[in-house]
């Protein structure tokens, strides 16, 4: 499909200055768009599959990216709010101009793997209730989690307003005064794990998201910071709608 866009807004979308700046470089003759300088910074071209240099650096263009940010605690999963920072406020400068928000969202004391786009289309299909995206959770727990947990995730819970839970994978990391556990979710409802937690009688002391569709957190990030995701990650990502549980 053709996307055309003015040039002097894809150009400064890189950063290169506003529309006045950019119409300067065009009239200095510091751009080219397919190998031919150009003398009109309003002409309409296809970012897609233009090739644009300004200087002689080619512009590598994308419509969309994929980031996995690590959210640290104290951040809302939000495009804007008025009194916390969000997590549109840890993205680098240079991809301010893509207008990414969170897939999903995580609570505010809530840390680990969060999926920053400006895909709608992939943030669709991954949110979909119906295409049952797992997502993986890391916590402590107070309280000791046994044995018959893992069966009773499995079958569902009840959690307070009465829904039933889809069935969950519990793993029992270690068990005590304070249990630390994983845990595996194929749905995405507000506080899901700490609700579930709360229904067996347990309280989640601490949650980090360690999961989301196969994509797994890279541990070299440190809370705050991201980085985009590799061809193979995006690929799994948007293969693992559908599959549930078991990918
Ligand atoms: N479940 C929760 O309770 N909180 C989160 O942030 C994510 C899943």
């Amino acid at each position: 499909m053709r996307n055309t866009q003015r040039l002097d807004k894809v150009v400064s979308n890189f950063g290169y200055g506003t529309r006045k700046e950019i119409k300067a470089m065009v009239k200095n003759g510091s751009i080219k768009v397919d190998g031919q300088v150009v003398k009109d910074s309003g002409i309409h071209i296809d970012p897609n599959s233009s090739t644009i240099e300004i200087n002689g650096e080619v512009l590598n263009y994308k419509e969309f990216i994929y980031l996995m940010l690590n959210k640290p605690q104290g951040v809302i999963s939000a495009t804007f709010d008025q009194r916390h920072k969000t997590v549109v406020e840890l993205m680098p400068e240079e991809v301010f101009h893509y207008k990414l928000f969170p897939v999903g969202r995580l609570d505010i004391d809530t840390e680990g793997l969060l999926i920053m786009t400006n895909d709608g289309d992939l943030a669709h299909e991954v949110l979909s209730p119906k295409k049952h995206v797992r997502k993986k959770y890391y916590a402590l727990i107070n309280g000791e989690v046994i044995e018959s947990d893992k069966k009773a995730f499995a079958e569902g819970i009840t959690i307070d307003d009465g829904y039933k839970t889809m069935p969950a994978l519990l793993d029992i990391i270690r068990s005590g005064i304070t249990s630390e556990i994983e845990l595996t979710i194929v749905e995405g409802k507000f506080h899901q794990v700490k609700r579930m937690f709360e229904a067996i009688g347990k309280e989640v002391r601490f949650l980090k998201r360690i999961e989301m569709g196969g994509v797994l957190l890279d541990e070299s990030l440190k809370p705050g910071e991201c980085r985009e995701l590799t061809k193979e990650e995006l690929e799994t990502l948007r293969n693992s709608a559908g599959k549930g549980l078991f990918i």
